[in-house]
């Protein structure tokens, strides 16, 4: 994807990794390819507050201004509940609170049209957010309306590893698999009702919605296969749920609102 942004020729190119050796290896690459392209890596752990505190306070002292933000570093499905080092389950951690921290720190050299293009995958139909357990802690009576969807899980031929009472790294899984480092964990897993793409395949969606000129100034898209679609589950589009997780988001990051 990073090869890809540098056929743009952007003005500057940032690559903000947790190991930074194979961030720097891209770079490598897209300078070798386009000489004149400006690229630099930074080192960042999502899942650590303070290194995403330290990570944004460098890319703020390089970009003059940023034009765009693509958060897309994930974890899936860890085996064993894990905390993070601040204390948070590190799905939640690092999916979430670091990109959400990350990008609001970026906010004040945001262009105009900046474009933040925030990587989902399908967990958001199969369950909602589970505001009483945020730290998959377990044992706790979920209200109805953050229970996962039990007849989705089945749908998607997911059911025996989507127990809703257990801690479970599985109920993030979409309805097609971009095969890469990120099923490290689940190896050889295979679905038959899902579909399979490749890397490239999978970062398409991704460069439309960085990219595409038809999406400016829209005030925000849904883009699935490359297409701007629409997002099928309600607690999704709960401008209630929203504010809450984004207070709260603010509360366990220390972001001031
Ligand atoms: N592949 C799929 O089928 C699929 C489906 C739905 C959603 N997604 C989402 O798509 C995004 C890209 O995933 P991918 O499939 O390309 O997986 P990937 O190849 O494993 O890439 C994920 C990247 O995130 C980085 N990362 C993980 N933890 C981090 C942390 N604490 N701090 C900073 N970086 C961290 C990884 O770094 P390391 O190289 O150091 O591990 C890796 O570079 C993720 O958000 C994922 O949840 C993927």
């Amino acid at each position: 994807m990073a090869k890809s942004l540098a056929i743009e020729h952007p003005k500057i190119l940032i690559l903000t990794a947790r190991s930074v050796v194979k961030a720097d290896i891209i770079a490598t690459e897209i300078k070798k390819r386009y000489p004149s392209q400006d690229v630099c890596t930074v080192q960042m752990d999502l899942s650590s507050i303070d290194s995403t505190r330290l990570g944004a306070k460098k890319v703020l002292a390089i970009a003059s201004k940023i034009d765009i933000i693509i958060n897309n570093a994930g974890v899936m499905a860890i085996p064993e509940r894990t905390l993070s080092v601040d204390g948070y389950e590190l799905h939640f951690a690092t999916n979430f609170l670091g990109h959400f921290l990350f990008t609001n720190l970026l906010e004040k050299k945001f262009s105009s049209n900046a474009r933040i293009v925030n990587v989902t995958s399908g967990g958001y139909m199969v369950c909602p957010i589970r505001f009483h357990d945020l730290n998959w802690d377990g044992d706790k009576d979920l209200p109805v309306d953050e229970q996962p969807d039990m007849a989705m899980i089945d749908a998607l031929g997911i059911g025996e590893l989507a127990r809703p009472d257990s801690y479970n790294p599985m109920l993030a899984y979409l309805h097609s698999i971009i095969v890469t480092e990120l099923q490290r964990h689940v190896h050889g897993f295979r679905n038959q009702t899902m579909e399979y793409k490749t890397a490239s395949q999978g970062a398409a969606s991704l460069l439309v919605a960085a990219l595409d000129p038809n999406l400016q100034n829209h005030p925000s898209a849904y883009i699935d296969d490359c297409q701007k679609t629409v997002i099928v589950s309600d607690h999704v589009c709960n401008e209630l749920v929203a504010q809450r997780l984004w207070k709260i988001a603010q509360e366990m990051t220390g972001l001031t609102g």
